[in-house]
């Protein structure tokens, strides 16, 4: 078998997936932008690569086995199923795609190609910090969780105000930027989200482009009995930050702004554990190395398929109960 090859579409953080086959060994022949200036410097910056103006050409090509979706989020979904029906694994950035009626045309796509490989950029399972406190976890030292916590506070307001967010008529902060959390918090308890309850403001970006609220927040109900508390806070005045609280009947781990600490007492003289693993700790192609190797049937994926799904099919109700001011149950794929 020949070594696999890759392509990538979107040179943004696209840039940083190149990376990631580069150093999981995979040659990428192929980058797509539709930003003539991306193109030019890709030219300049990745000879030997072919630059393609449109995402069709380098889904066409029957020379990648890989391709990487790193286009605007409303881009995801034809380009994921697109990819998918020619045969080729795809990582997607996170969302994999916008609705239901996507989500289930992707669920549709895999089916029918059963060979093909899916994963996605929830990139915090990579980071150092995280993954000693999965580790912890899986080991029983904080008891057994029974509330977890996350707040995606993105801090970075001018991209919501301006730039291409604001250009979708239906962004998600849940999709765009809750997700990491929603995704980590799953990973964590080790059980899916089945029901989801939201509610929303638009204050931070009131009279922007920018039509949805900014602000969401959704308590969870996981399949174990665990409950939860999810936010997107994309207007807060806030370094960009993910704020953990995972509660458990032996201890508590909290990562925040001060650092990550592990709890193991209810007397206040009582001195908390600090966790110094890097945080975040990670570059955006981390995921791409294991996803290669499950690929070639030497691993598992930190992020697999079924992983991408759950994910997705919280936010998606999550979005659903901002929109019917209900309880909604998480959809299974
Ligand atoms: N996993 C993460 O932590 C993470 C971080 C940043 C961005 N993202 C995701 O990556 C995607 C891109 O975000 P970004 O920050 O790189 O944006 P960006 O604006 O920096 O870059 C996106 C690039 O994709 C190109 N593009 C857009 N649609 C295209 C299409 N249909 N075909 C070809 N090229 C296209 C644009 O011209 C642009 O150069 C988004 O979905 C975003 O949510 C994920």
């Amino acid at each position: 078998m020949r070594p696999l090859r890759a392509g990538v579409i979107g040179l943004g953080v696209g840039e940083q997936h190149v990376l990631g086959y580069r150093a999981a060994g995979v040659e990428v022949v192929a980058l797509c932008d539709t930003n003539p200036e991306k193109r030019a410097t890709a030219s300049r910056t990745h000879p030997g690569c072919r630059i393609a103006e449109s995402a069709d050409e380098l889904l066409a090509a029957d020379d990648i086995d890989v391709v990487s979706i790193a286009s605007y989020d409303h881009h995801h979904a034809a380009q994921v199923v697109r990819a998918i029906t020619g045969g080729k694994h795809v990582f997607s950035e996170k969302p994999l795609c916008m609705n239901e009626a996507e989500l289930g045309a992707i669920r549709d796509a895999l089916d029918r190609n059963p060979g093909v490989r899916l994963s996605t950029n929830t990139i915090l399972r990579m980071s150092e910090r995280f993954r000693d406190v999965h580790d912890r976890v899986r080991a029983g030292e904080l008891g057994q969780l029974y509330c977890v916590e996350a707040d995606y506070n993105y801090g970075r307001l001018h991209k919501v105000l301006t730039g291409w967010r604001g250009d979708i008529l239906d962004y998600s902060v849940m999709l765009g930027g809750g997700i990491h959390m929603i995704d980590l918090l799953i990973w964590m308890v080790d059980s899916p989200v089945i029901e989801v309850s939201a509610v929303g403001n638009k204050v931070c970006s009131a009279g922007a482009a920018f039509q949805t609220p900014d602000m969401v927040m959704a308590w969870l109900r996981f399949d174990d009995g665990t409950i939860g508390k999810v936010a997107a806070n994309f207007g807060c005045v806030y370094p960009h930050f993910h704020k953990i609280a995972l509660y458990g009947t032996e201890g508590t781990f909290e990562n925040g702004i001060g650092g990550g600490v592990l709890i193991r007492s209810r007397d206040p003289q009582e001195t908390p554990q600090s966790i110094t693993s890097a945080y975040p700790g990670t570059a955006k192609g981390d995921l791409i190395p294991g996803f290669i190797e499950a690929i070639l049937g030497k691993g598992k994926a930190a992020v697999e398929e079924a992983d991408v799904f759950r994910t997705m099919s919280a936010c998606i109700a999550i979005d659903k109960s901002l929109r019917t001011g209900k309880p909604e149950v998480v959809a299974t794929y």
